[in-house]
């Protein structure tokens, strides 16, 4: 089996190489490869899992460093699900998250979510403001 790679930090992230898989994988929500960066280098932490050099998972989470946490980006390319790459990415980032309620929206895994500790909560609330993307 093909070693996998946990990475913390950004540095020579292929940005154009992530929106591409992510497109071929059917995960792109619709971020230019600028946007993923941003969006990346804004968060409180980051997991980026790679096999062969090629990235095949994501997740980071935004987070006040204090009370409040919220995951996002979690993603396993397809070929390489269920083997516990994203149990690892999450637990990566969990460990920096002590002491701090974490939050997350799924609409399509929560068996996975409910597998590593999440419960689901009774109500989520959210609006998008303006136009999705449009940050000026
Ligand atoms: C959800 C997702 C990230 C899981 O990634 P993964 O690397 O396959 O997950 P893991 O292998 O670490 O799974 C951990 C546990 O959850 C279980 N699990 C994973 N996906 C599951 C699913 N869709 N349904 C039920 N259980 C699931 C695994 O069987 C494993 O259980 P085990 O420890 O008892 O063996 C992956 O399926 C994915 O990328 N899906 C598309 C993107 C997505 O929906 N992301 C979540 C957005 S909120």
């Amino acid at each position: 089996m093909v070693e996998v790679i946990y990475k913390t930090n950004l540095d020579n992230v292929d940005w154009h190489q992530m929106k591409s898989v992510l497109r071929a994988d059917a995960f792109d929500n619709g971020r230019t490869a600028a946007q993923l960066k941003k969006s990346f280098e804004n968060s409180y932490a980051t997991c980026i899992a790679y096999a062969d050099n090629q990235i095949i998972g994501t997740a980071r989470v935004l987070s006040d460093g204090v009370c409040n946490a919220y995951i996002v980006d979690v993603w396993t390319l397809t070929i390489y699900r269920r083997q516990g790459i994203a149990r690892t990415m999450m637990q990566i980032l969990l460990d920096k998250l002590n002491g701090q309620h974490v939050y997350l929206f799924t609409d399509d895994a929560p068996e996975f979510y409910k597998k590593i500790g999440f419960t689901e909560q009774p109500v989520g609330m959210a609006q998008v403001i303006g136009k999705w993307l449009v940050n000026e």
